[in-house]
């Protein structure tokens, strides 16, 4: 069983004036990527530096997820404080994850390089920021993909199996 928190940032989709589309294309990826059985916290909040320390601690410390993506509030702007938060909750930060989706990004938008987009741990859970654009999601996901089992694994979390077909793991010593 692997656990995964999907922590939606946004002013406007947490207040209605439209509809999340990334927390739903999170799901539907890692869906396709993970074989095991899985589970899914999803939590849709506005952009507020306290509130995302409090979900990214619950999801962690209290429903021990293996894996927690945010989506949103990686930007520039005044209200953009996903990477500060991720950074505040976590024991180590793991910086190669955020300069490989910001590098491969800029094959698809210049303004990828707007995104402060970051990763790190929290006990035995790895918190991955991605950008609110529903289009970044797998652009940005499918870069990273490869190493996420295998962290997941170095810091005593559940055993992922990938979909062959669909995305390939790399795991340096097998199990
Ligand atoms: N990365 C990818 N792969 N695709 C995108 O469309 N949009 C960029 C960037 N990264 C984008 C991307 C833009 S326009 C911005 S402003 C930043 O992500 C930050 O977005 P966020 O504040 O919604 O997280």
């Amino acid at each position: 069983m692997v656990k995964i928190g999907i922590l939606v940032l946004s002013d406007r989709a947490s207040s209605g004036v439209y509809e999340d589309k990334s927390g739903v294309e999170i799901e539907k990826i890692l869906n396709e990527y993970i074989k095991n059985e899985k589970t899914f916290y999803y939590e849709l909040i506005p952009d507020e530096y306290d509130l995302i320390v409090e979900k990214l601690t619950f999801l962690s410390d209290e429903k021990e997820c293996d894996l927690i993506f945010t989506t949103g509030g990686t930007g520039p702007a005044l209200r953009d404080v996903t990477p500060e938060a991720t950074e505040l909750v976590c024991d180590k930060m793991l910086p190669g994850f955020g300069e490989l989706m910001r590098a491969k990004s800029l094959e698809y938008v210049p303004t990828a390089i707007l995104s402060r987009q970051s990763a790190g741990i929290r006990n035995k859970s790895l918190i991955v920021n991605l950008p609110g654009n529903p289009k970044a999601i797998k652009e940005c996901i499918e870069p990273i993909f490869p190493a996420i089992p295998y962290c997941v694994d170095l810091i005593g979390g559940a055993y992922i199996e990938n979909n062959e077909d669909k995305i390939s793991v790399f795991r340096p010593k097998k199990k």
